[in-house]
């Protein structure tokens, strides 16, 4: 099975990133065909620092590589290095109804946020369509908050095989139950945007400063407390053993369940967590030659796939003549 998801270079990546998406694409490495990549030209809507989004993208390559992708095992390279993806992008833009685009709520959105109404934000999930139908992805593992896009892609897949053949697999979003949408210090989505997010490569005194900043409610320790409504006991969710869970729930059930001591906890859980990948992230980053050399090899591959797709669409379209 082809599994295909990527992630944009826009900023530090954080544990939304990490369980919604990241832990889902490495865990799939040595049983599927893996394309994983890092969506530059999608950070292009947000990002116009030309200095920012070039490491950026070193980045979060080397985000992944620490948290322990093998670009052995997989395909993996910066979207922006398979050209190819821009032609397929215009060719399905000729036939995606406005309606369609318009209802996205991703675009109103980032707008609200003060992200600049560009065409590009607009057509946002056309590009990202093009990102999966040019590798003809069965399944694409994403967050909740990425549904509609995959719908997108889904509804462009078919329309374009009803109109010229049978011509692209119409993929498959894969949503984990558990970890669709990881809450941010707030409680809200976990999302740069919201500015709550635990970033994962935080150390020290600025990752204590955001567990201590999760937002928790004042009822008294030794009173009872619903564990399923705290923030606090979802984040810590994600961390400790289910032994461990259940024993502070039980203390959230029957009182004595006290938060500031349930932080520390999770502190130290992330920070372990996270530890071997800090480390590993270091040394990438050191390199970042090697980083480029193991982008532009991972493009190579997926541009072998990407010519074939895209001179079966232009075939199908009329555009060989
Ligand atoms: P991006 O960079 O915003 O997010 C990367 C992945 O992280 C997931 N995610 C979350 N999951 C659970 N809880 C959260 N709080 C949370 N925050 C983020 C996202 O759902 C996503 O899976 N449009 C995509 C990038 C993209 C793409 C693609 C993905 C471009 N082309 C083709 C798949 C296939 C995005 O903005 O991801």
């Amino acid at each position: 099975m082809k599994i295909l998801s990527g992630i944009q270079p826009s900023g530090q990546l954080h544990i939304g990133n990490y369980f919604g998406m990241m832990k889902t694409m490495i865990a799939n490495m040595e049983n599927s065909d893996l394309y994983v990549f890092v969506v530059d030209l999608h950070a292009l809507t947000s990002v116009h620092d030309r200095q920012k989004l070039a490491t950026g993208t070193l980045e979060a390559a080397a985000d992944f590589l620490a948290l322990g992708l093998d670009p052995e095992k997989c395909t993996f390279w910066a979207q922006s290095d398979v050209p190819e993806v821009c032609e397929l992008a215009w060719i399905l833009s000729t036939l995606t109804p406005m309606g369609l685009m318009e209802r996205c709520h991703s675009y109103k959105d980032k707008v609200a946020k003060g992200v600049d109404a560009s065409h590009g934000l607009f057509s946002y999930p056309v590009l990202m369509a093009a990102d999966i139908l040019l590798y003809q992805a069965d399944q694409v593992p994403v967050g909740k908050d990425q549904k509609q896009h995959l719908e997108v892609a889904r509804d462009i897949a078919q329309k374009f095989n009803n109109v010229f053949g049978e011509t692209f697999v119409v993929p498959e979003p894969f949503i984990s139950e558990t970890t669709a949408t990881v809450p941010g210090l707030d409680g809200q989505k976990m999302s740069k945007s919201y500015g709550n997010t635990i970033p994962i490569f935080l150390e020290g005194k600025q990752l204590k400063k955001k567990v201590m900043a999760i937002t928790t409610d004042a009822i008294p320790v030794e009173d009872p407390k619903d564990p399923d409504k705290c923030n606090l006991y979802a984040m810590l969710k994600l961390f400790a053993t289910s032994e461990r869970l259940q024993e502070v729930r039980d203390l959230y059930v029957n009182g004595g369940a006290a938060y500031g001591y349930i932080k520390l906890e999770l502190l130290d859980l992330i920070s372990d967590y996270y530890a071997d990948a800090r480390q590993k992230k270091a040394e990438f980053l050191a390199d970042p030659e090697m980083l480029r050399v193991i982008l532009r090899k991972g493009a190579e591959r997926a541009r072998e796939k990407a010519v074939v797709t895209l001179d079966l669409v232009r075939d199908r379209v009329g555009l060989k003549y």
